[in-house]
């Protein structure tokens, strides 16, 4: 069955970045000129997804705002004759198609995508956390999918990280069934440092059965008293089979603030324009002498 819905969970305080978060949604702040959110869709669009289930809370309307029409901006765009912008802005809105949620209690990652359920009905659908943000050969999300259609059955996104990292993650145990594609046993939210079964945590992406659900609403809390998707998808494990992806690229975790300084500079660096003369900045910065 083919995947046409993503769920972007969107719902979170974003308190590392506070005070900037105090009134603009972290998930609008720019990677250059696009917002962490735009990136995030426009890998979505690009793995072939048409419906895009925002979960939100109070405070974030300037998420659901960004997809919609701006006939204000559209028309000064046109006296002013500028056409590129204006062709740029307009496609924002023909992205993808948009409904939103609002998750009314801050009760963790399972609980916001549950919100979407109603939205999402009984198909499969994608999750995508807006705080990773994916660059590489070919979207990560598409690489999810190449499994999903092959297999029919959950696949989450997986990277190596260093074993001091692993307690900001879920952590999977499994077996690698393929060069880069695991068999998961367990997964377990945020070991406690020196407990995780393996160096594999759990990035961003997944694509999920709507037995997902299910198990999440009958689920009780988890680690730090939030339901867990993680915990899900460990029930999942146990009664069907959940596949992990070592993904190609590389990930940055921009709902970290020297992630997302990383991840601005790999999207400068990439631009025509941009590149070159930030490469220059940062060359002459580094041959300084410290301020
Ligand atoms: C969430 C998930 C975690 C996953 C991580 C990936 O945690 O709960 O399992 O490894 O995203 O970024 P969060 O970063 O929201 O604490």
């Amino acid at each position: 069955m083919k995947v046409r819905k993503v769920v972007i969970p969107a719902a979170g305080l974003g308190s590392r970045f506070l005070p900037a978060t105090k009134t603009v949604p972290k998930e609008l702040f720019p990677l250059v000129d696009r917002p962490l959110i735009h990136e995030v869709v426009a890998e979505a669009v690009a793995s072939g997804i048409s419906d895009l289930i925002l979960v939100t809370a109070q405070g974030k309307s300037a998420i659901e705002d960004y997809f919609d029409v701006d006939q204000g901006l559209e028309s000064f765009l046109e006296r002013k004759g500028d056409k590129e912008m204006l062709e740029r802005i307009g496609k924002i809105s023909r992205m993808i198609r948009v409904g939103s949620v609002r998750q009314k209690e801050p009760l963790g990652l399972g609980h916001a995508v549950l919100c979407a359920w109603e939205f999402v009905g009984e198909e499969p659908f994608a999750v995508m956390l807006p705080d990773d943000v994916f660059d590489g050969p070919s979207p990560c999300l598409a690489q999810l999918l190449a499994v999903f259609s092959r297999t029919g059955k959950t696949v989450v996104a997986l990277e190596e990280v260093p074993d001091d990292q692993a307690h900001k993650y879920g952590i999977i145990e499994g077996r690698e069934v393929e060069p880069g594609l695991f068999h998961l046993e367990s997964l377990v939210e945020k070991p406690a440092p020196g407990t995780a079964p393996s160096s594999l945590a759990v990035t961003g992406r997944y694509v999920l059965v709507p037995d997902v659900f299910r198990l999440l609403e009958s689920q009780g809390k988890g680690f730090g008293g939030e339901i867990q998707l993680t915990d899900a998808l460990n029930s999942l494990a146990g009664s069907d089979t959940v596949y992990g992806v070592v993904f190609k690229g590389i990930r940055y975790d921009a709902g970290d603030k020297l992630g997302f300084i990383k991840a601005n500079i790999n999207y400068a660096l990439k631009d025509d324009d941009l590149g070159p003369r930030l490469a220059q900045f940062m060359a002459d910065r580094l041959s300084r002498e410290p301020e």
